[in-house]
């Protein structure tokens, strides 16, 4: 006779597909260290940023240490981003060396078993395009071509999975709405709207080339996916604000790269965090994203991370049903949380792949799941404050700290399963 409290646990197991790809997300900027020929740099030495990346985390030497320990966690792959700037720091000037360092990089993850994902834009640009105008000039897509053309040459025999350009939107917000990020152009509407229509652009330029020199690519654009809802659903002008927010965070890039996505997208790369929970107020219509509401002292039961953003696993399972119906196989590129308590962490975790396994059974086509991020890293305009990472950094050494949380993750990613929780 089996245990029934254990058959009814192996019945409640989600196994993942063979193959599902476990791992973590870094990019360049906040962990290589030295970036000096890029935009934030730039604007970081000139105190028009509030924090310096500095050696970050030092990741552009250590790499091959940082990849051994996403190994002994049990990851199977491992998204990272190249950095523009050293592949081109100066216009026109491609930098060998710098190329051959990714290719090591690359070689480093696929002799640990970790398959790449590599990503060509994550936020930072050289600062050289930067001074050119950077995304808001037609232009920029030609520049951005030349760029993927080498390294294209260079990794697609390598690498499989590949991201354009991580969350064009989230980008074009930051640096010409909010104005916060380089090149700070803050309440910039029209250069929003060509930056935007360029990056959008660039990622279909990226496509071809990177299927050019590999057909069968895996190609896909980071998508940032919040979960938007209005505040009091019975509150027509919370409704509106909350579609107009949808619309602007979720479905303007797509319309933009053309009809239908699976032209342009082998996979969607899904970056999810958060609810998003949004009222109508007259200023928040003047940015079209509505105002959220995030009252993380209200004690109304929802939860809340370090950056005040809530915790709402269920956005994932929706978010993830939502974009299946384009037809194209999804990943997880981001997924986590900036938190000191490793207890909330692992429950995140957990929470989050429980309700990425319900939407797999509800027919979702997802490819692989990426915890953000492997260390704690320069987190932009937050600095070193926030700890998202599976493991701490001491920046006094460079030395990784592993996190509990950690641990419990590679119970995941070995099982490849996740036990659900009991249902009545
Ligand atoms: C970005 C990361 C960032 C993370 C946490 C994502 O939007 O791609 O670069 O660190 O969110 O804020």
């Amino acid at each position: 006779m089996g245990n029934p409290s254990v058959s009814a646990q192996l019945r409640n197991t989600f196994r993942f597909p063979a193959g599902f790809l476990w791992g973590a997300s870094t990019a360049s900027h906040q962990v290589e260290g030295n970036n000096r020929w890029n935009d934030w740099w730039e604007l970081e030495e000139s105190g028009r940023l509030p924090h310096r990346s500095g050696e970050a985390c030092r990741h552009f030497e250590l790499y091959e240490s940082d990849f051994d320990l996403a190994r002994s966690l049990g990851h199977t792959g491992h998204r990272f981003s190249i950095e523009w700037s050293r592949i081109e720091p100066r216009e026109g000037h491609f930098d060998a060396a710098a190329l051959d360092h990714y290719i090591s990089v690359v070689r480093a993850l696929k002799v640990r078993g970790l398959e790449p994902v590599v990503t060509l834009h994550h936020f930072t640009n050289p600062a050289w395009f930067g001074h050119r105008g950077g995304w808001t000039r037609a232009d920029s897509v030609r520049l951005f071509r030349r760029y993927v053309e080498r390294v294209a040459a260079a990794l697609a025999s390598e690498v499989r999975f590949w991201i354009t350009v991580n969350e064009p939107t989230v980008y074009v917000m930051r640096a010409f709405i909010a104005g916060d990020w380089p090149p700070c152009k803050p309440g910039s509407w029209i250069q929003a709207g060509l930056a935007l229509r360029n990056l959008c652009r660039a990622h279909s330029a990226g496509y071809a080339i990177i299927h050019k020199y590999r057909p069968q690519a895996m190609v896909g654009l980071a998508h940032s996916a919040p979960y938007v809802v209005p505040l009091a659903p019975a509150r027509r002008v919370d409704r509106f604000a909350a579609r107009m927010r949808d619309f602007v965070l979720n479905a303007l890039s797509f319309r933009l790269l053309g009809r239908p996505p699976s032209r342009v997208l082998d996979f969607i790369g899904i970056n999810y965090y958060a609810r998003q929970v949004v009222r109508w107020s007259a200023r928040g219509t003047a940015t079209l994203v509505g105002s959220e509401h995030k009252d993380i002292h209200c004690n109304d039961g929802r939860q809340f991370s370090a950056l005040g953003w809530e915790v709402y696993p269920q956005g994932l399972q929706e978010t993830l049903r939502r974009f299946a119906v384009y037809q194209i196989p999804l990943i997880v590129t981001e997924n986590g949380i900036a938190t000191s308590d490793e207890a909330q962490r692992a429950s995140f975790i957990e929470a989050h792949v429980r309700a990425l396994a319900r939407a797999m059974s509800d027919g979702a086509n997802v490819l692989g799941y990426f915890y953000w991020t492997l260390f704690d890293n320069y987190e932009w305009t937050e600095g070193r404050s926030a700890q998202f990472g599976l493991m701490a950094v001491d920046t006094s050494n460079q030395t990784r700290i592993e996190r509990p949380a950690a641990r419990a993750f590679e119970k995941i990613c070995r099982s490849n399963s996740i036990p659900m929780e009991e249902r009545p």
